[in-house]
């Protein structure tokens, strides 16, 4: 069961950065700070190339027919989230295509950026809380130890540019952003006030 643990890391590494993303277009709508476009291709760059490479596919190759063999009825919303991976890579270019408009166009750019990174963070963010809630309980009460292990297999060898252990030193730069602005305790940035 370790691809369940290597999951759920992956899912909190995805929400550092997709909340640093949010954080950087609040930065720039509200307190007029200057975009960093290396940064926010950086974080578009990871996000196709860990995310849509690596984790969404093991989960609709390995983990999802396991889940399916034991609980057919859980069928919908496992064909429900397989259809989100292929989403949410069109929602990844929609946001690339506004980014590079935005460069383009200067400030007059901004409005649809902001809109579709928007409409990625909050889509992505539900996607995996989806999994969290309603996908991996099942799992971890019904697959065999033979079915984990060749889902860990498959796992074992994601390679997290970012998070993994072995940073790509091409990452560095956006590392050091993601430190900066995630709250602590698990970043260095400004604890968030709770209501
Ligand atoms: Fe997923
Ligand atoms: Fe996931």
């Amino acid at each position: 069961m370790k691809s369940l643990s290597i999951i759920k890391r992956e899912h909190r590494n995805l929400n550092a950065v997709l909340f640093t993303l949010e954080r950087l277009v609040l930065e720039i709508e509200e307190h007029n700070k200057a975009i960093d476009f290396v940064i926010m291709h950086g974080i578009v760059y990871y996000l196709d190339s860990f995310l849509d490479r690596f984790h969404h596919p093991k989960e609709t190759d390995y983990l999802f027919p396991a889940i399916e063999n034991h609980c057919p009825d859980a069928r919908p919303v496992l064909d429900l989230l397989g259809q989100q991976h292929a989403q949410g890579e069109r929602l990844l270019v929609k946001l690339l295509k506004t980014l590079s408009a935005y460069e383009f166009l200067g400030p007059a750019g901004f409005g649809p950026f902001r809109d579709a990174a928007t409409e990625y963070v909050e889509f992505e963010r539900q996607h995996a809380y989806k999994e969290e809630k309603e996908v991996l309980p099942l799992a971890e009460k019904h697959l065999t130890q033979s079915e984990w292990d060749h889902i860990d297999a498959a796992f074992a060898d994601n390679q997290d540019p970012i998070f993994g252990e072995r940073p790509q030193t091409e990452f560095r730069e956006l590392f050091k952003t993601l430190g900066c602005l995630i709250p602590a305790p698990y970043g260095l940035g400004p604890e968030l006030k709770s209501n």
